[in-house]
């Protein structure tokens, strides 16, 4: 990579404003706590550990963290399974860390987001404990969806709902009396029951958690199956099983909670803006757009540029439908090309590319596809995605280990994978394991530095799912000494967004090149040109002078697979 941008090293201790809505084009570095650094040297990611590398994320020029679920969970979805909305779990520190961990990320200017499940608990959490207890009819019942079954002696599921994760929405209890009983519903694993939010009992719970939160410094939160909350009010049969379920997503009266939360959050202004993100899988652009009306979530991901292949025509497509839906809302779209729920994205890009539009109902499908990849042109393509989405108008989520340009691992032995998609598609879907391997920190090390505490003289235990060898040559120690890494990449972009790209001046193509294979897009002063296809492009003196590129370039000539950024 040329880095030829003059820069700033970003400072590891920017003063937080207080009250700019920071989140209109804000960075957030997503952290998959398990994943990311292991202090206390079990094999499990901790909040201890992610204090220990708070540098490394404020170095890399973010202005906010946003944390998977680090509540008490038996971890049967690593976290989406709550058994106690209002602590930690002890496996990831305890509330003092946390509160720790909050002080020492402000000292370096970057904000705490947390992650909010409303939709389901755990089968742990007391509430459901109790309403297993209590019996078919009871209050303890009404929080959740409890139904008697159809069918002979109630043997078969109430209705045709289908887990997202596989099998039916819904498991048969034992009654207290040692019979079999009621069904529940779940829209995910069997240990997620789904919350009733007609319990009005609910509603005033969540208000709680928020507020538990807030009130600890906790600047927004990230919000999980934000479309899912209510269920079609007679829970009746849905036309196409497998198809985009409407009776259980995105259902109308679920845009009541979201007004509920904004007014929450609001009653917190004008001291503090926080923010709601919410994580919303709908099959068009204009129905995501609902949820960030003025008084609903102040962002939504968009995740259609997530589910493109590599192709120049369908990213413009998908931005520009984007910004057109979204702006009339007055919110900026948050652009995401990576998570912990599919596979990364130097691998999907180093794949064959699909041609066919996806089915709506299989949207996050195509996000986990299998096959032979090519990892060098992979990665070239996902140093030129990341110049494209930093150039967007709006924020933008990063997954933790793809600055690293980490390849998906796509051969875990079988029996070390702990998704629940492999358990209940019965080893047909491999799931998100692969994404979700713990952080390379250093070649040389055990556990390539994943855990700490070996320095104490402890050998740390293996990490909860196994590193490949190769992960030593993407290790972020290796990666620093390098000019040319993703790494580095990630910085120079990160530092120059801040002066090229900040605040929402509009976008607009630029067709002066002509080729069907590139983008280019201006902003201000700014420009990017990103070559999707095999050939180079030779930039013109008059498209400015070249500020960054995500390979090395010889004179004005952009290769292909690549991406620049200019300035005029
Ligand atoms: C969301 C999360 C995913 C989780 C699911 C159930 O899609 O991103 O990781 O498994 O919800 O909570």
């Amino acid at each position: 990579m040329t880095l030829t941008f003059p820069g700033e090293t970003p400072t590891l201790r920017r003063a937080v404003p207080a009250t700019t809505p920071w989140w209109r084009d804000a960075v957030v570095y997503q952290v998959y706590l398990r994943s990311f650094a292991d202090a206390d040297g079990d094999g499990i990611g901790d909040l201890a550990g992610l204090r220990a590398r708070l540098d490394y994320i404020a170095a890399l020029g973010v202005d906010a963290i946003w944390l998977n679920p680090c509540y008490p969970s038996p971890q049967a979805d690593h976290g989406y399974d709550i058994a106690d909305y209002l602590d930690i779990d002890p496996a990831y520190g305890d509330l003092s860390t946390f509160e720790a961990l909050q002080k020492e990320a402000r000292d370096r200017g970057l904000r705490v987001l947390m992650d909010l499940v409303p939709n389901h608990c755990s089968i742990a959490h007391p509430w459901f404990v109790a309403a297993l207890a209590a019996g078919p009819g009871s209050p303890e019942r009404a929080k959740f969806h409890f139904v008697g079954g159809r069918g002979w002696r109630g043997n078969r599921p109430p209705n045709n709902w289908r887990s997202v994760f596989g099998g039916p929405a819904w498991t048969r209890v034992t009654e207290p009396d040692g019979k079999p009983g009621q069904w529940y519903l779940h829209l995910f694993d069997s240990t997620q029951p789904d919350f009733n939010w007609q319990h009005p009992e609910v509603a005033d719970y969540f208000d709680e958690v928020l507020r538990f939160w807030f009130d600890r410094g906790v600047e927004g939160f990230r919000i999980d199956v934000a479309h899912g909350m209510a269920k079609h009010p007679t829970l009746a049969n849905w036309r196409h099983p497998r198809k985009y379920n409407a009776h259980m997503f995105n259902r109308p009266e679920v845009h009541a909670v979201h007004r509920r939360w904004r007014a929450l959050v609001d009653s917190y202004r004008p001291a503090r803006e926080l923010t709601l993100v919410g994580e919303i899988w709908v099959p068009a652009v204009a129905e995501l757009a609902r949820y960030l009306r003025p008084d609903e979530l102040r962002q939504a991901f968009f995740f259609d540029l997530l589910t493109q292949p590599w192709n120049a025509a369908k990213m413009r497509s998908a931005i520009q439908s984007g910004l057109d839906n979204i702006a009339s809302t007055g919110a900026t779209v948050t652009w995401v090309l990576s998570n912990h729920d599919v596979h990364r994205t130097v691998t999907r890009y180093g794949q064959e590319q699909p041609t066919k539009t996806p089915d709506p109902s299989a949207l996050i499908e195509v996000t986990r596809n299998r096959g032979p990849v090519d990892v060098q042109l992979g990665t070239a393509r996902a140093g030129a995605g990341i110049l494209l989405l930093l150039a967007l108008p709006g924020s933008v989520y990063l997954y933790q280990g793809e600055e690293l340009g980490l390849p998906e691992v796509l051969d875990l032995p079988d029996e070390v994978r702990q998704d629940p998609i492999w358990r209940r598609s019965t080893g047909t879907k491999h799931g998100r394991d692969g994404c979700r391997v713990p952080l390379p920190w250093a070649a040389a090390e055990p556990t390539f530095g994943f855990s700490l505490n070996h320095a104490a003289g402890g050998a740390p235990a293996e990490p909860w799912l196994p590193q490949p060898d190769w992960f030593a040559g993407c290790a972020v120690d290796v990666q620093q000494e390098r000019p040319d890494s993703m790494l580095a990449l990630y910085r120079q972009a990160l530092a120059c967004r801040r002066e090229l790209w900040a605040g929402d001046a509009e976008l607009t193509w630029d067709d002066r090149l002509d080729r069907a294979d590139l983008l280019v897009l201006t902003r201000g002063s700014a420009r990017a040109v990103v070559a999707f296809g095999p050939d180079p492009v030779e930039l013109p003196a008059e498209l400015g002078e070249i500020v960054l590129a995500s390979v090395p370039m010889t004179g004005r000539t952009l290769p292909g697979n690549a991406a620049a950024w200019l300035r005029s």
